[in-house]
């Protein structure tokens, strides 16, 4: 969530349905179609089954209930239509009631590879697969929860649990590493860095060290963090999260892997 957006998202009708145009369909059809094979054997075999169940189309973008049925039907979560930007509360309450909030935009041909936005191809490509998943969905539900009730402060350290599990974590399989977070599977040059560059530092998960490491949104991660099996999540849902928000509060961060910002010319 940015603090300001371009886009602005397309409202459905009475019954739900959103009048793509031509131009927001044609998009999605490139996105899918290219994003499709670069995930093949990247992906791990959760998001792999996931995507089968939700059988997406790849020359028009899928309308909400489509998703929300097969997501009703695995996990329990529905997709709530949201505009480009929702409040840090919208989002919290949102997940805590099991619905993923989807903007209903679509990237701009300008932005093609690259947006900070998250729009209609991230949330359902990069997400909804694995909202199928009984693990992921606990995780993300019981995120929800505990962001709903936390304070401004702590939720800075609850959106690095976030980051670095639900958008950009990777699973580390005895076949070797794959793919579970949506940041990286709705980015092409992103799935092949994520998995392939030496650049990166890949680390074993753990909560603390997680709450501690800095992040930022508009560069190819430097860190990122793996879990053994996607089951994970559960345990690490069910950890005493606010009591390692504490520890991670009085070891303070790690020092940043990434240059600071370049200041924008005003
Ligand atoms: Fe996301």
């Amino acid at each position: 969530m940015s603090k300001s957006s371009k886009y602005i998202s397309r409202q459905s009708d009475d019954t739900g349905f959103i009048a793509w145009s031509d131009e927001d369909n044609q998009i999605w059809h490139e996105l899918i179609t290219r994003q499709l094979s670069v995930v093949e054997g990247k992906a791990c075999d959760e998001y792999m089954a996931g995507l089968e169940k939700l059988q997406l189309p790849t020359d028009r973008i899928p309308q909400l209930e489509e998703v929300s049925k097969v997501l009703r039907a695995t996990t329990g979560w529905e997709c709530a239509e949201v505009p480009a930007l929702i409040s840090f509360d919208k989002f919290f309450e949102l997940l805590a009631n099991k619905r993923f909030p989807v903007a209903t935009f679509i990237r701009s041909r300008e932005e093609f590879d690259y947006l900070q936005e998250p729009d209609i191809f991230h949330e359902i490509f990069g997400h909804c697969a694995m909202l199928t998943n009984p693990a992921f969905a606990e995780f993300t539900h019981i995120y929800g929860k505990l962001g709903l009730a936390a304070s401004k402060q702590d939720r800075v350290y609850l959106a690095r649990l976030y980051w670095f599990t639900i958008e950009f974590g990777l699973l580390n399989t005895p076949n070797g590493l794959r793919i579970y977070g949506g940041g990286i599977l709705s980015s092409p040059g992103e799935t092949q860095y994520a998995l392939e560059s030496d650049i990166p530092e890949r680390k074993a998960f753990d909560a603390v060290d997680v709450l501690r490491t800095p992040y930022r949104i508009d560069i190819m991660q430097p860190i990122y963090f793996m879990i053994e099996r996607i089951d994970q999540l559960f345990d690490i849902a069910h950890l005493d999260m606010m009591a390692l928000v504490e520890q991670a509060k009085a070891l303070g961060l790690h020092a940043p892997k990434f240059p600071p910002k370049e200041k924008q010319a005003s």
